[in-house]
């Protein structure tokens, strides 16, 4: 067993939770990448990180409306009514519960077909990148759906960084799992860490998004601090929280609801209303906050991402 010193003997800066560091040292075993990874990765940690960056300003570089003019949800409905089983599985139950998640300090480890996979510090991932806010449509496959302004950096930017190979055909994304900080995760019904991916060409799509925080401010740990994805053209579910490794591979690699039940959630998950859910239609979505259903858009409003599915039977590949 590792122990964790109580808070009083060492700096909370300094420690690294147990199932944090467990979990982590699994995925890198998982993934292949020992000390070696660790000492060429070449990046140094970033100064002056808050031991809690929850709800800190974040300073915005550039904004951009991506949602039709619509105004935002109001931040209360967007951080109380939650998607974080980890956290438990009522919608109110993360706001309540994932305080008890540390994210700070936070390490990605980027692994598989690159040239310069590495354990890095969420701050020097994100140094080399300008913060921007995004307004998306966010439609989860329960058919609710929110506006919200987002603020991170563009998935592509990031990952570009590792040099990806030519046998990077996808990204698989990995969420932390701890169950001392996630006591009600045991109660999930999911197989836990949380698991998803791309194909990498969605990946280094303009639109997908590597958030950090929201409404101007950095992420609260019930929408996924420090950070997560938002992929705002396909259902919620692929939009992971708290990720800790991304891992480029060279097949189409295993997500969480896929595995779960896998007629009802492909892999791919684009927001189509043709394509109904074995249990309801996705014609029509609720906008929390209002009375009317309003209909859902193909690709949930984002054309520009069509090209990236043409020839694709979209029916099949759902
Ligand atoms: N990520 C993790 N790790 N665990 C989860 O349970 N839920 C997903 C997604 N990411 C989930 C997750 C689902 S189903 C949705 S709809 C969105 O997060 C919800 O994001 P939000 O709570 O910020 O609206």
């Amino acid at each position: 067993m590792i122990r964790i010193p109580p808070p009083s003997a060492v700096r909370s800066s300094e420690i690294t939770p147990e199932g944090l560091y467990r979990n982590r040292r699994r995925f890198l075993a998982e993934m292949g990448i020992g000390a070696v990874g660790l000492l060429t990765a070449g990046y140094t940690q970033a100064k002056d990180v808050p031991a809690s960056a929850d709800g800190l300003p974040l300073s915005i570089a550039k904004k951009s409306e991506r949602a039709g003019g619509e105004t935002p949800t109001p931040f209360d409905t967007v951080s109380t009514y939650n998607n974080y089983y980890e956290f438990g599985t009522n919608k109110d139950d993360p706001a309540q519960n994932a305080g008890t998640l540390k994210t700070r300090p936070w390490t990605v480890a980027i692994s598989g077909e690159c040239e310069a996979p590495g354990m890095l510090d969420l701050d020097a991932l994100l140094k080399p990148h300008a913060i921007e806010e995004r307004i998306y449509r966010h439609r989860c496959v329960e058919a609710w759906s929110i506006v919200v302004p987002w603020a991170g950096v563009p998935l592509a930017d990031v990952l570009k960084r590792f040099k990806p190979t030519s046998k990077a055909k996808y990204v698989a994304f990995q969420t932390i799992y701890d169950k001392a900080q996630m006591p009600q995760a045991k109660w999930s019904g999911i197989e836990l860490p949380y698991v998803e991916g791309l194909r990498i060409d969605e990946a280094m799509h303009p639109l997908a998004f590597l958030s950090v925080g929201m409404y101007g401010k950095t992420m609260p740990n019930q929408n996924g601090a420090p950070l997560r994805l938002t992929i705002p053209w396909k259902y919620g579910f692929k939009s992971i929280k708290s990720i800790v490794g991304i891992r480029f591979v060279e097949a189409m690699p295993p997500t969480t609801w896929n595995k779960l039940q896998a007629s009802e959630y492909g892999f791919f998950s684009n927001v189509n209303p043709e394509v109904q859910h074995p249990r309801w239609s996705q014609k029509s979505e609720r906008r929390l906050g209002e009375l009317f259903k309003r209909p859902t858009l193909m690709f949930n409003g984002y054309p520009e991402v069509a090209s990236l599915y043409s020839g694709m039977d979209l029916r099949k590949f759902y």
